[in-house]
């Protein structure tokens, strides 16, 4: 297994490009199995959990080709084969899970392993089966498979999640686009990958509105035709990015960042004493003074603080003056990269889904390990401003989420490199 190298080297300076949103690109890719017709992304992401997807449509039957370095995905799902998502797939990638809807729109049946847990919690699919049952959909879970069958269509219906969940909101949004009459999903996830997601689905020919708000009104057609669509920025990649002049100081531009995509976020940086402006070509970043203040935060749906960049925000607290106290209200299990961050010499106390860091001084490199995928690039943070040289072990677990991450943290002057495991 491959480690990365870090070595704390002073302030960071120039530009970081981008990607587009690999939680957006995992929603889109299943959407083509909406309609017979070809389904074409740009500005997809080239991460291993997009090589996943594109596994999983493939055992389905679904043509999926990589085109420009990965940048552009074309599929068609003209004549699938299977309507099984199996569990060496799913269980690699949750996100495999959103075949579910589609494919019982499309098809009127479906078999999807259930995940199984992860690393940050065991992650149910219970939303997604009230959802999809309230448009009609007979599930029953047997083998640890959910078996779901519409055989006579879905139906248009009313029906209020009891949690925003992200995954739930994307299966049942794309099921209701084929159901019979009008659906009107209450409670509703509103991140941008679910507006962006929304966004390619009108392009398909699907009615829907409210799209970003808590309820989503989707009127059912009969067919849906291809598109062409450009994946929304990763705001997940662009917050981890803006951490890093935060945490080494200098100046750094990151190119495709919009401030919509990251308010919660950008305004806690605010308070801790980064500066965060818009520029014409994205957002730059950096420190208005010697060291940031320690900030609260506390992880909520959308538009809240981002669960997805807790475990970054924990190694930029490391080092703040004071104390600060992040709570954890999305995930039970998403403090794992503490102990590591411990190991470098950062003084966290996690209580539950409580973690309170003490700022120290700073941190020293030491060999750490990586344990899931915001974890990991977490502890390539701390090393970049640490003292000496960390070593991050186990980074396939970085590879799922961030491209070129070694290219891009060179390129404003870290010193990092990536070591082939044995
Ligand atoms: C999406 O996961 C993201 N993944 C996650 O990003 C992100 O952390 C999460 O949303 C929250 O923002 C993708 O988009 C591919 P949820 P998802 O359903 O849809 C519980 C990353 O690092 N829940 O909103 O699985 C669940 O256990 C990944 O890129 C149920 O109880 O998240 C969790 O505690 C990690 N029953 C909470 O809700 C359900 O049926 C939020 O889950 C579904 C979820």
């Amino acid at each position: 297994m491959d480690s990365i190298l870090v070595t704390g080297n002073g302030p960071l300076n120039g530009q970081i490009p981008i990607a587009g949103a690999k939680n957006a690109c995992l929603t889109l890719m299943p959407a083509t199995l909406l309609s017979e017709e070809p389904l074409t992304l740009t500005n997809a992401p080239r991460l291993s959990d997009i090589k996943t997807m594109t596994a999983l449509l493939q055992s389905l039957g679904a043509e999926v080709s990589a085109l420009q370095d990965g940048q552009v995905i074309a599929m068609s799902s003209h004549s699938l084969t299977s309507h099984v998502a199996d569990y060496d797939i799913v269980r690699k990638m949750r996100a495999s899970n959103l075949v579910l809807g589609p494919l019982l729109a499309r098809f009127g049946q479906a078999v999807v392993s259930l995940p199984g847990g992860c690393a940050i919690g065991a992650r149910p699919m219970d939303l997604h089966v009230e959802g999809l049952e309230a448009l009609g959909a007979e599930i029953e879970l047997k083998d640890g498979y959910l078996h779901a069958k519409a055989l006579g269509g879905l139906k248009g219906a009313v029906h209020e999640m009891r949690f925003a969940s992200v995954g739930a909101t994307e299966n049942i949004v794309m099921a209701a686009t084929l159901a019979k009459g009008t659906t009107v999903l209450k409670n509703a996830a509103r991140e941008p990958e679910i507006v962006d997601l929304v966004e390619c689905l009108r392009k398909m020919g699907a009615q829907i509105s409210g799209e970003g708000s808590p309820t989503i009104e989707i009127q059912g057609v009969d067919r849906l035709h291809g598109a062409t669509h450009q994946v929304v920025t990763d705001r997940i990649e662009l917050g981890t990015y803006m951490l890093a002049p935060a945490m080494c100081g200098g100046e750094v531009e990151l190119l495709g960042g919009r401030m919509s995509l990251v308010e919660a976020f950008a305004a806690k940086l605010d308070a801790a004493g980064v500066s965060v402006s818009e520029t014409q070509s994205g957002l730059k970043v950096s420190r208005k003074n010697g060291r940031v203040s320690a900030v609260d935060v506390v992880t909520e749906p959308f538009p809240g603080f981002p669960t997805d960049l807790q475990a970054q925000m924990m190694a930029l607290m490391c080092t703040a003056d004071g104390v600060s106290v992040l709570e954890e209200r999305i995930f039970e299990n998403r403090f794992m990269h503490a102990p590591e961050l411990v190991r470098m010499g950062a003084n966290i106390e996690v209580h539950g889904g409580t973690a309170t860091v003490t700022g120290v001084e700073r941190l020293k490199g030491a060999p750490v390990m990586a344990t899931d995928l915001r974890a990991s690039v977490s502890l390539i943070l701390a090393g970049l401003a640490a003292e000496g040289e960390t070593t991050v072990s186990r980074v396939y677990h970085l590879d799922r989420g961030y491209e070129h991450v070694v290219r891009k943290l060179e390129g404003v002057g870290a010193k990092i490199e990536r070591i082939k495991g044995q």
